[in-house]
């Protein structure tokens, strides 16, 4: 198999489904995390899917992305908001970058809108729900074939 793409989710995202559905829909974690590898399959990626909700966690994640994968598509939640050490190592990354967020931060609360990553990632997919994983997805493959 090719070198996977990484999908890494952030801190609650592992409480989808229970946490807000109202906002973040009724899907859980575990069940996007089945969609997106068939996704994934169908654009012919293989898909490595990780969540923590500790940052540095995910800086070690954000590591394996670029020194193991072809590619990583990033939902940071909070530390979207919050985190110089998130950022610094995107920053690092010589894959492309997807920041993805299941709803559009900037139309809601206020804090929302201060995002320590979105100059630094390659692309951005904001508001489409579940779905945006698809997008990302199909998005990335294209960046992919295009070298
Ligand atoms: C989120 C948006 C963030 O502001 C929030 O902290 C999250 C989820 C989203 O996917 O919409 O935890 O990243």
């Amino acid at each position: 198999m090719s070198r996977p793409v990484f999908i890494v989710g952030g801190p609650n995202l592992g409480r989808l489904g229970r946490r807000e559905p109202e906002i973040y829909g009724d899907l859980t974690w575990e069940e996007l995390g089945r969609k997106c590898k068939q996704w994934g399959r169908d654009l012919a990626l293989d898909v490595e899917f990780l969540q923590s909700d500790h940052e540095g966690d995910l800086v070690q994640m954000i590591h394996r992305a670029t020194d193991e994968g072809r590619g990583l598509i990033l939902n940071a939640a909070a530390y979207t908001h919050t985190s110089v050490a998130v950022r610094d190592a995107v920053a690092a990354c010589d894959v492309p970058v997807i920041e993805l967020h299941l709803t559009n931060p900037a139309a809601r609360e206020e804090f929302r809108r201060n995002n320590l990553l979105c100059d630094v990632v390659t692309a951005t997919v904001n508001g489409f729900g579940v779905d945006g994983y698809r997008l990302a997805l199909t998005g990335l493959k294209g960046l992919l074939d295009r070298g």
